[in-house]
């Protein structure tokens, strides 16, 4: 299979309604920015799109009962989500705001470009109007009792309760969430993208996806099996990207029409930045392009369908995406998430507390790529003193702390030509596991990526122990600083491995071994090269703190008292 130069790579836009917690992290964020790296590291040409999605009936139900200015709110939000990731270590090329300008400009010529092709539909239907507070209650600003399950408090999108999808005019007994009182029905006009029209379109393409993850193909078969239906792409709200026709004061476009063109707005905003402003097109309507888009599964079908069909329908020849990596949730020491109780671990909080790259890695060791996992604090823990310190940061202290002691700081004399059967073996073995790491991060299999990652600790570990340079150091000098030039080889094959995954390890590690070249922009290249004998290398500092029992202890009780749900 030849490989198209470019990979346009886009994480879910997080809503900048609050904090992102560990399960947003293992959703998108984190196989994203492990998929970005690792193509980095090859020298592949590839972009990395995300920003906060800031408009929503629950982003401004939060603003409103806060008193905070809609635009204030998610900018704060914004900047609190920004300050996470950076300390994470998600590198994104460019980190943008569905409010800014240039997205409102961006989605007005989408929503014009289907408009006036007739491609979107009018119709009128009924919604709910509140006299008192005199506007339209979109989605979750009317609740009431749910027509299937009869249980109170389900909200005009749907019932929390049985999770039925609702038309807010079914509901019994509506009220007006913001002030309570009982709403009256009033005839509005909106635009609907007939997606029906387009699922011939749609199953054909995705015919050719038979290498997508199934969890996602299921879904999208779910989807088309119920026959897609006409998906409105307008709302009466006071906050939004306003919809650019004559007389539709009061409307704005849907938040599932505007977000998704957001990956296209950061993408031009990035482009503006390089002093290119023409470059998106490259990424977006280049036709070698690899559009890639990290979700969590609950955005499948408007990844899977609904921008798939916007792209489709318009006239400029925008790339499809090449796959839509999807992963299930995650679940908190035995229980759902819920972050109307609490029951999450915020980033921020974590953060305050332990390490980025220990989470990185104790999150990719168990992602949830095809079913459900579950995160606890202990399992947290054994991942980061176990495997973090016991198996990487110990090879690669040791064999820094033996070149300081009896080599002068600098990779001892050894050479390939000198290699014995156990030298390449050794060697060898992390060199596959390299391989094997890149093959299954390109294939989405980034759990298998990691457990070649830990194998090639293992394999490193073992040829410390056996080849024992502590022993030979006194009768056989030779081999000793033979076997510990080998180490030394096998450490700079690890880093590479690393380098994804816990990359501020990666980086210090890769500084101490001297190399030139920026880890992040083709590292593959030096990193594959021996590293030379003589070579002077820094001091090793604990790359991996032990992370003690009385650390987690307070986590896991906070947890407890919230109970399961
Ligand atoms: N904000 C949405 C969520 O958190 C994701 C939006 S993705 C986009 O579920 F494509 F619409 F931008
Ligand atoms: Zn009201």
């Amino acid at each position: 299979m030849t490989r198209p130069p470019r990979t346009l790579v886009t994480a879910a836009l997080p809503y900048a309604n609050g904090d992102l917690h560990l399960g947003h992290l293992a959703g998108a964020y984190l196989p994203a920015d492990i998929y970005v790296r690792t193509l980095r590291l090859l020298g592949r040409d590839v972009l990395f799109i995300c920003g906060t999605d800031e408009y929503g009936v629950p982003i401004t139900k939060t603003a409103e009962a806060l008193g905070v200015p809609y635009k204030e709110f998610v900018d704060r939000n914004h900047a609190s989500i920004r300050g996470s990731f950076v300390a994470l270590g998600i590198a994104f090329d460019n980190f943008s705001q569905t409010s800014r300008p240039i997205h409102a400009e961006t989605s007005r010529a989408f929503f014009l470009d289907l408009h006036g092709r007739g491609l979107l539909k009018q119709k009128t239907t009924d919604q709910f109007f509140c006299a008192t507070c005199a506007r339209f209650l979109a989605d979750r600003y009317v609740e009431g009792t749910c027509p299937r399950c009869g249980k109170p408090g389900a909200r005009g999108d749907q019932c929390e309760k049985c999770g039925t999808a609702l038309n807010q005019v079914e509901l019994v007994e509506p009220r007006c969430a913001t002030c309570g009182h009982s709403p009256e029905t009033r005839a509005t006009r909106h635009w609907f993208l007939p997606l029906g029209d387009w699922q011939p379109r749609l199953q054909a393409w995705l015919a050719g996806k038979t290498h997508w993850k199934e969890n996602v193909l299921n879904y999208c078969r779910g989807w088309f099996e119920q026959g897609l239906d006409d998906r409105a792409v307008t709302r009466d709200l006071p906050w939004g990207v306003p919809v650019p026709l004559p007389d539709h004061d009061g409307k704005v476009l849907y938040v599932w029409f505007d977000a998704p063109i957001g990956y296209i707005s950061a993408t031009r905003e990035w482009a503006a930045e390089q002093g290119a402003p023409e470059a998106w097109r490259t990424w977006w309507q280049g036709a070698d392009t690899r559009l890639i888009h990290f979700i969590g599964k609950d955005n499948i079908v408007f990844h899977a369908i609904m921008f798939p069909a916007m792209l489709m329908a318009h006239s400029e020849p925008y790339v499809l995406p090449e796959n839509v990596p999807a992963n299930e949730f995650l679940n908190l020491e035995g229980n759902k998430l819920s972050t109307s109780r609490g029951y999450a671990v915020w980033l921020p909080d974590y953060l305050a507390k332990f390490p980025a790259d220990a989470l990185r890695y104790a999150l990719a060791r168990n992602l949830p790529e095809a079913r459900d996992t579950d995160f606890s604090w202990e399992g947290f823990q054994a991942r980061n003193n176990n495997e973090l310190g016991n198996n990487f940061g110990n090879l690669i202290n040791r064999v820094f702390a033996f070149a300081h002691k009896y080599f002068d700081g600098r990779v001892p004399s050894w050479s390939e030509s000198a290699m014995t059967q156990v030298d390449r073996a050794a060697i060898g073995e992390v060199a596959a596991c390299l391989d094997r790491f890149t093959e299954c991060v390109q294939t989405f299999d980034f759990k298998d990526a990691v457990e070649a990652m830990f194998q090639a600790g293992k394999a490193g570990n073992r040829y410390f122990d056996e080849s024992a340079p502590f022993r030979t150091r006194k009768d056989d000098p030779v081999r000793c600083a033979q076997s510990l030039g080998v180490a030394f080889q096998i450490v700079r094959l690890l880093t590479l491995m690393l380098a994804p995954v816990t990359p501020f390890a990666a980086a210090k590690v890769w500084a101490w071994l001297g190399m030139e070249s920026d880890l992040f922009r083709g590292g593959c290249v030096e990193g594959k090269r021996p590293l030379p004998a003589g070579r002077p290398v820094g001091k090793a500092e604990i790359l991996f703190p032990r992370i003690e029992d009385e650390q987690i202890a307070p986590e896991v009780q906070r947890l407890r008292e919230l109970g399961a749900g």
